[in-house]
């Protein structure tokens, strides 16, 4: 069982360090990705949230639009096995956009994570190398995850069916609201077109409601703080056969 969440500010970070172990024992997660890009104060990572939420139970972390809002994490990029960023930044990023490891049960488990375009901007488009990527996944292991941080639900539709019957599955993150279309394509992909938000859900996406609210009321510059209240770890849980094939897929919510 794959188990994907995205993961918001320290109410999140707590929320894993204290309920995903045995959420994962509960749920019979052999391999948990956590999209870490929101981690620190809500906006970006930093090389001890991560080895915390790796920590916490996390095989692999994802990012997205924000990787580089927190500089010390461009140095830990270069070295980090299970820490990687969208595949389609420009050639001088450091990291890396594809990692192949070994689940709870032994598994090899290839995750990808790329960037939508839609007011995202990647330097590179997630179609021009999403093909060369799952080919290198394929050569090292059947099961593999696509993490799609996209804005829209479009693009992640169309990401799904084009790789469906390639991958295991095509989960998204990034919006931060969780999605009532979890299924199993006709080729055997499992998609959601966004897992939801492990974090504070009495807030704008994270964020304190008032200050979200005033920035868009006043268009004046409001400094954003992470919400507390109402935290609840949501995510996407799939299950796959020995081929890659995916058997299951269905939304997780808990309130911690
Ligand atoms: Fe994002």
């Amino acid at each position: 069982m794959l188990f994907i969440a995205d993961v918001v500010g320290t109410p999140g970070r707590k929320a894993l360090e204290e309920r995903l172990a045995s959420l994962r024992d509960e749920l019979k997660v052999d391999f948990c990705v956590a999209n870490g890009e929101n981690l620190a104060d809500g906006v970006g990572i930093t090389p001890k949230l991560a080895e915390k939420v790796l920590a916490a139970g996390a095989d692999v972390i994802t990012l997205g639009n924000h990787v580089w809002r927190r500089s010390e994490i461009v140095p830990y990029l270069n070295g980090a096995e299970r820490v990687i960023r969208p595949a389609n930044l420009t050639k001088a990023a450091p990291g890396k956009g594809i990692v192949v490891t070994n689940g709870r049960n032994e598994t090899r488990v290839a995750v990808i994570n790329v960037l939508g375009s839609l007011f995202l901007h990647p330097p590179v488009s997630m179609w021009e190398l999403i093909d060369e990527l799952v080919t290198e996944a394929q050569r090292q292991t059947k099961v593999i995850l696509v993490d799609v941080h996209a804005e829209a639900t479009s693009e992640k539709v169309a990401l799904a069916r084009w790789l469906d019957g390639r991958v295991t599955a095509v989960i998204g993150t990034h919006t931060h609201i969780q999605t009532n279309d979890a299924r199993v394509l006709p080729g055997g992909t499992a998609a959601l077109s966004d897992a939801g938000m492990t974090g504070p859900h009495d807030s704008v996406i994270g964020v304190q409601a008032e200050l979200a609210i005033k920035r868009m009321r006043t268009g004046l510059p409001v400094r954003f703080e992470t919400a507390a209240g109402d935290v609840r770890i949501e995510g996407a849980l799939v299950d796959c056969d020995a081929n890659g094939r995916a058997t299951a897929c269905e939304t997780v919510r808990v309130r911690v």
